[in-house]
C-alpha cells in the first residue's frame, strides 16, 4: 500500500542508535548524493553537514534543482545516501517514525477520509481511531470525516495529507513543498493550522520550500541550498509566534534570506 509506507516510512538504517537519544533529531554528517556516472554525474547533494535538534522547525529553501527533494528522500530512505551519513534518531532505541507529506496529497480515493488515515496506523485500536479523529479536527474536517477525498476541494486534500502525517505519531515530520500548489489564500490558512498543530503536539519538522516568505513565516531556522546540492546559509529567525507576513519583523527576516540569494546569485540560476 503505497500511501501507507509513504507516511509510515522508517527505516533500519536511520534507527536510533541506542536509548536515550533524543526524539526526533536529525543528524546529517558529510552527505552526498550523485545521480549517474562519468560526464553525465548529477550532483544533487554535495558535502552536506548539519543538525537538526528536537522540536525544531527548520525549512530548507533554494531554487528548483538544487536537490530539496533528494535531501528529504535520503533522510527517509528512500535513496541511499553517495557519501556520508544520515541518521534520524529516536529515543526509544527503536527505528524513528517519519511522517512524509507530499505536494499532492496522494489519498487514497476508494477510501473514506478517516480510513486515509487510520490505514496508516500501526495498529487498529480504539486509541488509534480516536487520534485520528482528533486529529481530523484539528485541521477542522471533523465533520468530513466519512467523505470520500474526491468530495474535498484540494486544500482540504492536503490538509487530510498533514493529518495524516501527524496521526502516526512521527518523531520527525518531512514536508515536500506542501502548499505550492494551493492559491494564496488556502495556503496561507494551512500554515497557520501546521503550525498551531506543530506548537500542540512538539514535532520535529522539516520543511522544504522555494518559497522564502513561506519558510519565514514558519520556521525557527531556515537552511540555505545553492545549485550543486551546497549548503550556503544556516539562518535563525527568532520571531515569536504566531507571525504575520506584513509584520516588519517578519519581512525583515525575509530581507536577510532574500540578500543571500542576491549575494549569492541565487536568483540567478
Ligand atoms: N532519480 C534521479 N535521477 C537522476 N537525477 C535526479 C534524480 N532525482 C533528482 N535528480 C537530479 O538531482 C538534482 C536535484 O533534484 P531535486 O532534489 O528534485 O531538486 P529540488 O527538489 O530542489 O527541485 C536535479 O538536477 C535533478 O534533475
Ligand atoms: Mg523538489
Amino acid at each position: 500500500m503505497v500511501a501507507q509506507q509513504l507516511c509510515c516510512a522508517t527505516s533500519p538504517s536511520q534507527a536510533a542508535t541506542g536509548k536515550g537519544s533524543a526524539v526526533g533529531r536529525v543528524v546529517v554528517d558529510h552527505l552526498s548524493r550523485h545521480f549517474g556516472q562519468g560526464p553525465s554525474r548529477v550532483i544533487a547533494l554535495e558535502d552536506l553537514t548539519f543538525e537538526v535538534d528536537e522540536f525544531q522547525f527548520v525549512a530548507i529553501v533554494g531554487p528548483s534543482g538544487c536537490g530539496k527533494s533528494t535531501l528529504l528522500n535520503v533522510l527517509s530512505g528512500v535513496l541511499p545516501p553517495t557519501k556520508g551519513t544520515v541518521r534520524v534518531l529516536a529515543g526509544d532505541g527503536g527505528d524513528a517514525r517519519i511522517g512524509y507529506v507530499f505536494q499532492n496529497a496522494r489519498l487514497l480515493p476508494w477510501r473514506t477520509v478517516l480510513n486515509n488515515l487510520l490505514i496508516v496506523q500501526q495498529e487498529r485500536s480504539p486509541a488509534a481511531e480516536e487520534r485520528c479523529r482528533k486529529i481530523l479536527c484539528m485541521v477542522h474536517l471533523g465533520d468530513r470525516m466519512h467523505d470520500w477525498p474526491g468530495q474535498l476541494s484540494g486544500g482540504m486534500q492536503q490538509r487530510v495529507g498533514i493529518a495524516r502525517a501527524f496521526s502516526v505519531e512521527a518523531d520527525v515530520l518531512i514536508m515536500d513543498e506542501p502548499f505550492s500548489h494551493l492559491d494564496a489564500i488556502t495556503a496561507r490558512s494551512l500554515r497557520r493550522e501546521l503550525e498551531e498543530i506543530w506548537r500542540r503536539t512538539r514535532k520535529t519538522v522539516l520543511f522544504v520550500t522555494h518559497d522564502v516568505g513561506e519558510a519565514i513565516e514558519l520556521a525557527q531556522r531556515v537552511i540555505v541550498l545553492a545549485p550543486g546540492g551546497r549548503l550556503v546559509d544556516d539562518i535563525k529567525v527568532d520571531l515569536p509566534y504566531p507571525r504575520v507576513a506584513t509584520d516588519d519583523a517578519v519581512a525583515l527576516s525575509k530581507a536577510r534570506v532574500l540578500r543571500t540569494f542576491e549575494e549569492l546569485d541565487l536568483f540567478a540560476t
